[in-house]
C-alpha cells in the first residue's frame, strides 16, 4: 500500500491580507466576500492553500495581529456566515485555507486585558497578563519592533504595574504560567477547527513564556504548550497543519518540528540566504545552508517564504551571519533608506530592481527547494510597494486585479480605500494587473502558472529527497529531487553574467535527459555534461525515461 501523504507536504501556499485582497461592497476594504469571488483566479494559478492574515475583531494598530475577540470575525471584513461561505467555496475550489493564530498577545482593548488592570494585584484575572513592579526583569529579551518601543515594558496607570509586551506596547503578552489562559487559548483553536479551517500560522510561537536569564523564546514550557495544541488538534482534525513563524536559525526553529509539536515551520534564515546569493552572484552560501538545513531536519516541513506582510526580516546577526545581513544590504540598492526593525521594508520586485528575471529565478527556486513553497499576493504580478506609509503597510496596498479605477480592487471613492493602490512608475496597476497579464503570453504571471502546472506533473519537486551536485561554477547550484523512479534536475545561476559548466552525472550515465521548462533534449547524462545557463537563468531536467502520459503532458504546458 502507498505511504499517505499529509496534505500540506510541498504544498504552494499563497499568503493574503484580505483587507488588502478584493472589496465585495465597494467600502474601500477588501473582505471575505470579496475574496470568495477570486477563488477562481487562485484555482487557475495553482496554489493549494491560502494563508490569511489575521481576520478578527482588532483596533488594527498592528494590521490585525492586535486582536480583541478571538473567536469572531472583523466586521469590516464580514462575520461567520461569510467565512464559513468563504471556507466551502475554497474547499469547492480545492484550496484548503489556514488562518493566522496569534497566541502570544492580545490588543490592549481586549477584555482580559480591560478586566486584569483592574483586578487586584496576585488575582487570577490580572495574571492573565505578564505583569512586574520592576520594568529590568527578563532583560535580555531583545525589543524586537525597536524601530517604535525601547522596552519590552509599559507602565499602566490603572494598575500601577508594568506588563511586559514582545511587540508594540498596546500588545500584552499573555501570560501562559496561567493555566486559565492556557485553557482559554485552547479553546481558540478548537473553535476554528470545528468551524472546518484546515491549519493556524502560528504567530509569534517562541514568546509564549519567559524565563529570567535567557532571550525568553522557544523555552522548553513553550515547546510543552505547542505539543498541547498538537495533541487538541490532533483530536479534532489531525489533517490540519501547524505552521510556526519562529523567526530563528533552522537549529533553533527545528525544535518546534518535533514529531509531537508542530508540523512545519518557515525557513527565514534560508530566505535570507537566497537573497544574499542575489545581492552577491554567488551560490557557495545557499549551499552551505542548505545543506546545514539538511542535516538539521531533512524533508518537506520547510516553508519557504521570499517576501511576507512583514519587513524582509535580517536581524541583528542571530538569524544570519552579520556579513549576510551586510551583503544584502549593500548588494540590493533598492532596499538602501528602507531599514525597519530588523529588516528591509520594501516588496519584493522593487527590492530586485524591478528585474523580472530575478524574480523568477527566486520563485523557481522555492517551486523546486524541498518545502511549502509561499507567495506573497501581488508577488506573482510583480506588483510594486509605496514606500512612506505606515509602518509595514508600504508592503501591504490593495492587490492589482484590472486597470480599472482602483485597480479593481474596490468600487469606492478613493479617499475610503484601505490603503493607496499602487500608481508609482514601472508598477502602476494600469499595467502590473491580473486582466492585463493574463492576456500577455510571456507576462509573470502566466509565467507562475506554468511553474505551479509544472511542479504539479513532477511529484519528485514535491515529496522528494535532495541532494546537492558540486559545478564548480561560483554563481550556480545545482541539485537533484528524487521521488520514487522520478528524478528532476535543477540548475539555477544566481549570477548576472551567464554560466558556463560541467556537471559530473556518471550516475545517470546514459539516461535521457529532458529540460522540462524549456521543452527540448539534452545529450544523455554522462561524466562531462555541459550546461550552460543566461543570467538568472534556471533548468528543470527530467533524467531517464518517463510515461509516454507523462511525457505528453509536460510537451503540452
Ligand atoms: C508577527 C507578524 C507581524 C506582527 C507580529 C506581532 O511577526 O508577522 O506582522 O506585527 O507578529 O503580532
Ligand atoms: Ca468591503
Amino acid at each position: 500500500m502507498s505511504e499517505r501523504k499529509p496534505w500540506w507536504e510541498g504544498a504552494v501556499i499563497y499568503e493574503l491580507i484580505p483587507r488588502s485582497y478584493s472589496d465585495g461592497n465597494a467600502d474601500g476594504i477588501g473582505d471575505l466576500h470579496g475574496l470568495r469571488h477570486r477563488l477562481p483566479y487562485l484555482r487557475w494559478l495553482g496554489v493549494e492553500a491560502i494563508w490569511l492574515t489575521p481576520i478578527y475583531p482588532s483596533p488594527l494598530q498592528d494590521g490585525g495581529y492586535d486582536i480583541t475577540d478571538f473567536k469572531n470575525i472583523h466586521p469590516e471584513l464580514g462575520d461567520l456566515s461569510a467565512f464559513h461561505r468563504l471556507l466551502t467555496a475554497a474547499h469547492d475550489c480545492n484550496i484548503k485555507v489556514i488562518v493566522d493564530l496569534v497566541l502570544n498577545h492580545t490588543s490592549d482593548l481586549h477584555p482580559w486585558f480591560q478586566r486584569a488592570k483592574w483586578a487586584s494585584k496576585g488575582t487570577p484575572e490580572r495574571d492573565f497578563y505578564v505583569w512586574s513592579d520592576d520594568p529590568n526583569r527578563f532583560a535580555e529579551a531583545p525589543v524586537l519592533f525597536c524601530k517604535f518601543e525601547s522596552s519590552n515594558w509599559e507602565w499602566d496607570e490603572v494598575a500601577q504595574q508594568y506588563y511586559f509586551h514582545r511587540f508594540h506596547k498596546h500588545q500584552p503578552d499573555l501570560n501562559y504560567e496561567n493555566p486559565l489562559v492556557q485553557k482559554e487559548m485552547l479553546q481558540v483553536v478548537e473553535f476554528w477547527l470545528k468551524k472546518g479551517v484546515d491549519g493556524f500560522r502560528l504567530d509569534a510561537v517562541p514568546f509564549l513564556f519567559e524565563e529570567e536569564g535567557s532571550r525568553c523564546e522557544g523555552l522548553p514550557k513553550t515547546h510543552d504548550f505547542l505539543k498541547k495544541v498538537r495533541t487538541r488538534i490532533d483530536s479534532i482534525n489531525s489533517n490540519a497543519l501547524l505552521l510556526a513563524e519562529a523567526i530563528q536559525p533552522a537549529h533553533e526553529a527545528a525544535p518546534y518540528l518535533a514529531e509531537d509539536e508542530l508540523h512545519g515551520a518557515f525557513n527565514f534564515a534560508l530566505t535570507a540566504h537566497l537573497f544574499a546569493a542575489i545581492a552577491t552572484g554567488t551560490s557557495q552560501r545557499l549551499i552551505d545552508c542548505l545543506k546545514k538545513t539538511k542535516e538539521i531536519l531533512p524533508g518537506c516541513r520547510w516553508a519557504l517564504p521570499l517576501r511576507n506582510h512583514d519587513e524582509l526580516w535580517l536581524g541583528d546577526g542571530h538569524l544570519v551571519p552579520e556579513d549576510i545581513v551586510n551583503s544584502i544590504r549593500s548588494g540590493l540598492h533598492q532596499g538602501h533608506g528602507h531599514w525597519l526593525n530588523w529588516g528591509i521594508n520594501r516588496r519584493l520586485a522593487p527590492l530586485l530592481n524591478g528585474d523580472p528575471r530575478a524574480n523568477r529565478l527566486l520563485h523557481a527556486l522555492i517551486y523546486s527547494l524541498p518545502g511549502m513553497p509561499c507567495i506573497y499576493y501581488g508577488d506573482e504580478l510583480g506588483m510594486g510597494d509605496w514606500p512612506g506609509l505606515r509602518d509595514r503597510d508600504a508592503n501591504r496596498t490593495p492587490m492589482a486585479w484590472t486597470a480599472a479605477r482602483n485597480g479593481g480592487f474596490s468600487a469606492a471613492p478613493d479617499p475610503l480605500l484601505t490603503l493607496p493602490p499602487i500608481t508609482a512608475p514601472g508598477y502602476d496597476y494600469r499595467v502590473i494587473n491580473v486582466e492585463v497579464q493574463k492576456q500577455l503570453p510571456g507576462s509573470i504571471l502566466n509565467w507562475h502558472k506554468r511553474m505551479l502546472t509544472c511542479r504539479k506533473l513532477l511529484p519528485a519537486l514535491r515529496h522528494g529527497d535532495f541532494e546537492l551536485f558540486d559545478s564548480d561554477h561560483p554563481g550556480v547550484i545545482v541539485f537533484a529531487r528524487c521521488f520514487k523512479s522520478m528524478k528532476v534536475l535543477v540548475a539555477a545561476n544566481l549570477s548576472a553574467a551567464g554560466a558556463s559548466f560541467r556537471l559530473d552525472l556518471s550516475k545517470w550515465d546514459g539516461y535521457r535527459t529532458r529540460e522540462v521548462l524549456w521543452g527540448c533534449d539534452f545529450p544523455r547524462a554522462s561524466k562531462d555534461w555541459f550546461v550552460y545557463l543566461p543570467s538568472y537563468g534556471f533548468s528543470w531536467w527530467l533524467i531517464g525515461e518517463v510515461s509516454d502520459s507523462l511525457q505528453t503532458k509536460v510537451d503540452t504546458i
